[in-house]
């Protein structure tokens, strides 16, 4: 995913800033740095902040200079999205698509460790110890004798691996998935096949992402995360989701709350805005709306109520009207003209950035291709699955299984850059986590259980709201059902 340069080149640093202050007889809390650090630091505005402060003050704080500062405007800026695509999915498509996905995962995974080109391994001296490869996991599978065996492929060629059942690295292997890329460490055989002692995944580094830039301009500032709304179904839960409006609009909760409210400038739909037509078996039956141009007048109806200068942002899901191989593109026009003007369509994933902060937006489809495939995982936790996409720096690291995705040149699924929020829905149930200062959010569903839900045992969460503060990026939950 490219992204634009977000970072200020013309600061002049914090250290210059003091200085700045010291010079005319002031110290400067660190916020106040801070605070003007985030605008650059440009002369013009210090020596405005200066002036104001007329000698009245020995250390200038935050309140200080808060009036001072450039006013926020609350943009949505979408910094990578989905074009349509004009893939037709032959062999060559295919090739240049894992060629993409490996060249990309392999860079991050050569910041973790060092390895060799499989095909110089190949001609190495057996029986060597610590010997590291990197590549895209092409077969796994058990072996009659208990052992775990897999191959790995790099551009120079294959090697066969082994997870000896004695080792602690046998169960961890039950966490690969094919087509991944990772790295392993082990001892080569006299057969060339590679005992397998460490497993790498390409991971998101510990340190705080450098690349985000929240403003904290001592203004609060939220999102609130939704998905799976479901209009048109008769199981979309009108009364919560009026209820939540009310809210949204600080007519509703005690002052606190209202207070809350007032602070949230944007919206995120996470996919599945409506039921859609057709997507699972007897779904009619199961329909309020049949036509799926009615179900979006019905969903732009009910957006219309939210405030008009809370900016909504909404991408599609596997119920919406956009192809279903991944990535989607926005929902076409003759759908969202009729959405209100503060409306802002993005395809399915994509990155924005909302006062500064990266959200990364992704419907989930992948999540039940990761739950049915790791052991201990459960759509009770959404949240556990969503830390392994992050491990692994892609939303859907399986080809193939439920997820289709289009083979374009392109592997737009990766992760990167790493985002300070990562925003799913898809499976209706509400899981929040941090993993390595990375905030998670699955938003849920306003949507009952349906029958085909019942069918295959899925309990969702309905009628709740995420709430993320945008200066901070904790989140918490807002009931609307219970
Ligand atoms: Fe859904």
């Amino acid at each position: 995913m490219p992204i634009h340069n977000t970072s200020n080149n013309d600061s002049m640093g914090e250290t210059k800033i003091i200085q700045r202050f010291a010079e005319v007889g002031y110290q400067i809390h660190p916020d106040a740095v801070a605070m003007i650090e985030e605008y650059g630091a440009p002369d013009e505005l210090i020596q405005n902040i200066l002036a104001s402060l007329n000698g009245s003050v020995l250390v200038v704080k935050p309140e200080h200079i808060k009036s001072r500062l450039p006013q926020p405007t609350y943009d949505v800026k979408v910094l990578s999205d989905t074009a349509p695509s004009t893939c037709v999915g032959n062999y060559e498509e295919f090739v240049g698509y894992f060629r993409d996905r490996y060249a990309k995962l392999s860079e991050i995974l050569r910041g973790r460790i060092s390895a060799r080109p499989i095909e110089s391994i190949n001609l190495m001296e057996r029986g060597r110890e610590d010997v590291t490869v990197m590549g895209m996991v092409s077969t796994i599978r058990d072996t009659s004798s208990g052992h775990r065996l897999m191959e790995l492929e790099d551009p120079t060629g294959t090697i066969p691996i082994l997870f000896p059942n004695h080792k602690d690295v046998f169960d961890l292997s039950h966490r690969i998935f094919l087509d991944e890329v990772i790295g392993i460490t082990g001892t080569l055989t006299n057969d060339g096949l590679l005992i397998a002692n460490r497993i790498v995944w390409p991971d998101i580094p510990l340190k705080k992402n450098k690349q985000s830039k929240p403003k904290r301009n001592g203004e609060a500032c939220y999102a609130v995360l939704i998905s799976d709304t479901h209009v048109g179904s008769k199981t979309f839960l009108e009364d919560a989701w009026h209820q939540f409006i009310k809210w949204l609009n600080a007519a509703i909760g005690d002052d606190n709350q209202k207070a809350l409210a007032k602070h949230v400038k944007y919206l995120i739909i996470a996919g599945d805005l409506v039921d859609g037509i057709g997507v699972y078996p007897n779904q009619e039956k199961e329909l309020a709306i049949s036509d799926i141009y009615e179900q979006y007048r019905a969903a732009a109806t009910l957006l219309r109520e939210v405030p008009p200068h809370i900016k909504i942002i909404i991408s599609p899901g596997n119920h919406d009207a956009v192809r279903q191989a991944e990535p989607q593109p926005p929902l076409p026009k003759e759908i969202t003209s009729t959405f209100p003007p503060n409306t802002t369509f993005v395809g399915n994933p994509s990155l924005v950035e909302l006062n500064g902060a990266l959200i990364l937006i992704y419907h989930g489809r992948s999540l039940d291709d990761l739950i049915a495939a790791l052991p201990g995982a459960s759509y009770r936790e959404p949240e556990k699955a969503m830390v392994e996409m992050l491990k692994r720096r892609h939303l859907a690291p399986t080809y193939g299984g439920k997820t289709t995705i289009i083979p374009g040149g392109t592997d737009h699924l990766i992760i990167d850059p790493v985002p300070d929020v990562l925003h799913c829905g898809h499976i209706h149930t509400v899981g929040i986590s941090k993993y390595r200062g990375v905030t998670l959010v699955n938003s849920g569903t306003w949507q009952s259980q349906t029958e085909f839900q019942k069918s295959i045992n899925l309990e969702p969460v309905p009628g709740r709201a995420s709430l993320l503060d945008l200066n901070t990026m904790e989140t918490s939950i807002l009931k609307f059902y219970t």
